[in-house]
């Protein structure tokens, strides 16, 4: 059972549309230069996609930018994606702020460098009551790890184990479950992404490496999703 299955039919449009950001190194070694190189070019299209997906009336954009499991990247790519983390946040969080964009921050931080967790918290504080598009970054996240942090919590509030106390807890709150997923890159796999999320959702699957996903890119998606008829468990409506 899905909390979120009004219709069979859905509007055109997504509300929540999750990305897996990926092919970033990929582009980078085409054009023979480093992994670095492939990242910085993954930000500007990260700005390209926000606004498009605002323009396009979509209400909830999550993207995977960080997992759990990336920490295992030699040490050097890590701390080169951090700082760019880091720099990326300090130079948009104003531009994002004036938009009205709320800002969230999902996964484990607890490793995090101490000064990337403060600049979190502060663009969550200062875009806490903005009513525009909502953009989670998923940053060291994990989908197991979402549902067992939820899980311990329900524990610990004495709610029990059910879908709807692990549900309430999972780090997306109050965000409906993404309608569209779109994985660039042209691997066709989760990779420990939002999983108890992604119950329903319409997956996408494009080649195009996430430095080269432009708004036409991002159309192309939103018109494949506008065709899906989703029917959670149900029979096609009557023609
Ligand atoms: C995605 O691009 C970015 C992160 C995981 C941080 P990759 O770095 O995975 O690029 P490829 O998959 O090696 O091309
Ligand atoms: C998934 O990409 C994670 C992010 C885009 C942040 P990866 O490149 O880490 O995934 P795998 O290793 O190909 O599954
Ligand atoms: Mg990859």
């Amino acid at each position: 059972m899905t909390k979120q299955a009004p219709t069979l039919k859905d509007p055109g449009v997504p509300r929540h549309v999750a990305i897996i950001m990926d092919g970033n190194g990929r582009w980078a070694q085409q054009r023979h230069k480093a992994r670095a190189f492939g990242h910085r070019a993954g930000v500007r299209a990260v700005r390209k996609v926000v606004r498009a997906a605002a323009r396009a009336g979509v209400e909830a954009l999550t993207l995977f930018a960080f997992s759990q499991e990336n920490w295992q990247r030699p040490e050097l790519e890590v701390r080169l994606l951090m700082q760019l983390f880091v720099t990326t946040l300090a130079r948009e969080v104003n531009t994002l702020h004036k938009n009205g964009f709320r800002v969230r921050f999902i996964g484990d931080h607890r490793d995090f460098p101490t000064e990337l967790r403060e600049q979190m918290r502060q663009a969550e504080a200062l875009t806490a009551g903005n009513g525009g598009l909502r953009l989670l970054v998923a940053v060291g996240y994990g989908g197991q790890w979402d549902i067992v942090q939820a899980a311990q919590r329900a524990l610990a509030d004495g709610a029990g184990i059910s879908t709807e106390s692990i549900e309430a807890r999972l780090a997306t709150g109050d965000v409906p479950h993404p309608d569209l997923m779109i994985r660039t890159g042209g691997e066709s796999r989760i990779s420990n992404f939002l999983l108890w999320q992604l119950a329903y959702t319409e997956l996408y699957f494009t080649p195009v490496l996430w430095p080269d996903f432009d708004d036409a890119a991002f159309a192309a998606a939103l018109a494949w999703y506008a065709s899906r008829e989703r029917r959670f468990g149900r029979v096609p409506e009557a023609a």
